[in-house]
Formats: structure tokens, C-alpha cells, sequence
């Protein structure tokens, strides 16, 4: 592995030795409920692997010992989920009950039932939202910073065309024609800040475009007031005026917002929101 440098535009190698031992240290230090001394071996990460592969910053955010980033880094997604990926549906769907392409599915059948002539599915993943939606969308565009679950995607043969990037790049810069149908499926909970991601998603999208989406979310006495946080998973909350309010700014209107359970962690049903948005015409 090899990190960028900034100055020189060169490449310097990552200590891959360094970084495993301080990683491995960091988690054990956490395991024991050893925070202050964790933040630090975990600050060491970070040191040794500026791009983040491991997940450091949100790691120190969870602990509360580190400002929340602005977003999971993309070395992060990318190297979790292709960790993943060959397990990804029996974990999250058969162990952790995850479901939430077919209730999103089924929202839509309510609100905004189509057909859609082009979907947008933002984290494709193994592709169970292109799945659920095929016979309501003529023409799915999946995109995944994750290349292996992009390759599990593809052998399924349900995508029109795939890419392997960031979501938010790809809204903002894919030389694409517009789309109808956005979807975004249990992938908020890798971006905190959102504004860049509503306005992408409003530049990519026709007037009427329906834009569906889930998060997860955080009792209001632990988000305290706060837009977004990382919660105990390492993944992100969003309250849900954060989410009226991101909608309101980038021009969509609330067809549907409700709470659902996005899976299970530890036996505990993880909370969070289901949203169908249809994006205003433009003035
Ligand atoms: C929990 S999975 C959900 C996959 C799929 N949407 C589903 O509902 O089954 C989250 C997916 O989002 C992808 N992801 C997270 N952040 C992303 C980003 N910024 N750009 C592209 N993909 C992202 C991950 O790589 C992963 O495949």
C-alpha cells in the first residue's frame, strides 16, 4: 500500500508492519475499555495511514474521543466492504434481518410507483435494491466505491451499466443523462454531512425524479441536538429534522418519511428512517 504525498505528488509507502501492530493495539485497548490510551494507539494509525483504510477517525468518533468527520473515508468503505462482500447477503439479510430494498420497494409501490425509465442506485452493494426495482425501472445504473461487491453485483447480469467510485463524485461529476429514480439504501450511514449529497442528487435528477432513501438514526437524548454523529457501530446517525432540512435546501419534497428497523446488531433492532422525496421543479 502507498499513500500520496501531498508535496512531492510521489508516493511513500505505508509501514504495513507499524500500522497492523498499532491497529491491532488500538482495538485491544478498546475491547478493554482502555479509551484515553485506544484514542491515542488509534491516533498513531491515523499517523502511519493518513487515507484511513482501517477506519480510525470513526472509530475515535464512537468512542467520543475524536471530532466527527465529515464522512466515512472512502479507503475505509472500499476495504470493509470488499472484505465483505462474499458474505454480505447471508450476513445482512439472514442473520441481521436487513431489508430494507424491499420496504423501500414497497414505499414506493405507496407514493411514487413509477415506471422509471432511469434508476440511480447510489452503494449498489450485491445489488438487492436493482433487484427488487428491475421491473419498475427500464434502464439501473449501479455505483460502489467497493470493487469486489460491484463484481458481485455485475454476475447477477441485473444492472445496466456499473461503476466502482464514490456516490457523491459520481453526482457531481459522471457525464451521464439525468435520472428519475434515486436510490441510496443503507449508505447514508457511511456519509455524515449530507449537503453534498442532496445537492449532487438534485443536480443528477430530472423534475419529478422520486429519490428514495434510508438512514439510520439515534434516540433524541443521545444525538443531543446534533445533526448526525457516529454511533457505537462506527457508522453514522442522522436525526430526522437533519434530513427534512437537507431535503427543504436541495429542493425535494417529503413523500413518505417514517421510522423503520434497518437490521439487527447484538440482538437489539438498529432504528432508522425510510424517505421517498420527490425533487421539485427547478425554478
Ligand atoms: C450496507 S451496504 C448496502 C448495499 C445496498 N445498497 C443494499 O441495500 O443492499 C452499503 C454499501 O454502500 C457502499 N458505500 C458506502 N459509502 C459509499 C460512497 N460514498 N460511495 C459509493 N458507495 C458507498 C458500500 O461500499 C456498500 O456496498
Amino acid at each position: 500500500m502507498s499513500e500520496p504525498d501531498p508535496e512531492s505528488g510521489t508516493t511513500s509507502p505505508i509501514d504495513e508492519e507499524a500500522l497492523a501492530e498499532a491497529y491491532n493495539r488500538a482495538l485491544a485497548l478498546e475491547k478493554a475499555g482502555d479509551l484515553d490510551a485506544a484514542a491515542a494507539a488509534y491516533r498513531e494509525v491515523l499517523a502511519l495511514d493518513p487515507a484511513d483504510h482501517g477506519g480510525a477517525a470513526v472509530r475515535l468518533a464512537s468512542m467520543g474521543r475524536g471530532e466527527t468527520p465529515a464522512r466515512a473515508s472512502e479507503a475505509y468503505v472500499a476495504t470493509l466492504f470488499d472484505q465483505h462482500a462474499g458474505a454480505f447477503e447471508s450476513i445482512l439479510v439472514d442473520q441481521l434481518g436487513y431489508d430494507v430494498p424491499a420496504l423501500t420497494r414497497r414505499a414506493l409501490d405507496e407514493v411514487a410507483p413509477g415506471p422509471f425509465s432511469r434508476m440511480l442506485d447510489l452503494g449498489c452493494g450485491t445489488g438487492l435494491a436493482g433487484e427488487i426495482l428491475r421491473d419498475i425501472a427500464d434502464h439501473i445504473t449501479g455505483i460502489d466505491l467497493s470493487e469486489t461487491m460491484i463484481e458481485v453485483t455485475d454476475e447477477k447480469e441485473v444492472y445496466d451499466a456499473l461503476y466502482v467510485g464514490d456516490a457523491v463524485d459520481f453526482l457531481h461529476h459522471a457525464d451521464v443523462e439525468p435520472f428519475d429514480l434515486i436510490t441510496a439504501t443503507d449508505v447514508l450511514p457511511y456519509l455524515g454531512d449530507l449537503d453534498a449529497f442532496f445537492a449532487g442528487a438534485a443536480e443528477l435528477s430530472v423534475d419529478g425524479a422520486v429519490l428514495a432513501f434510508s438512514s439510520e438514526t439515534l434516540p433524541d437524548e443521545v444525538l443531543a441536538g446534533r445533526a448526525f454523529m457516529v454511533g457505537p457501530h462506527q457508522r453514522f446517525a442522522h436525526s430526522e429534522s437533519y434530513l427534512a432540512e437537507m431535503l427543504a435546501r436541495h429542493g425535494f419534497a417529503g413523500l413518505a418519511i417514517g421510522g423503520i428497523v434497518v437490521r439487527h446488531e447484538m440482538g437489539k433492532p438498529v432504528p432508522g428512517h425510510l424517505v421517498i422525496a420527490r425533487r421539485k421543479p427547478a425554478d
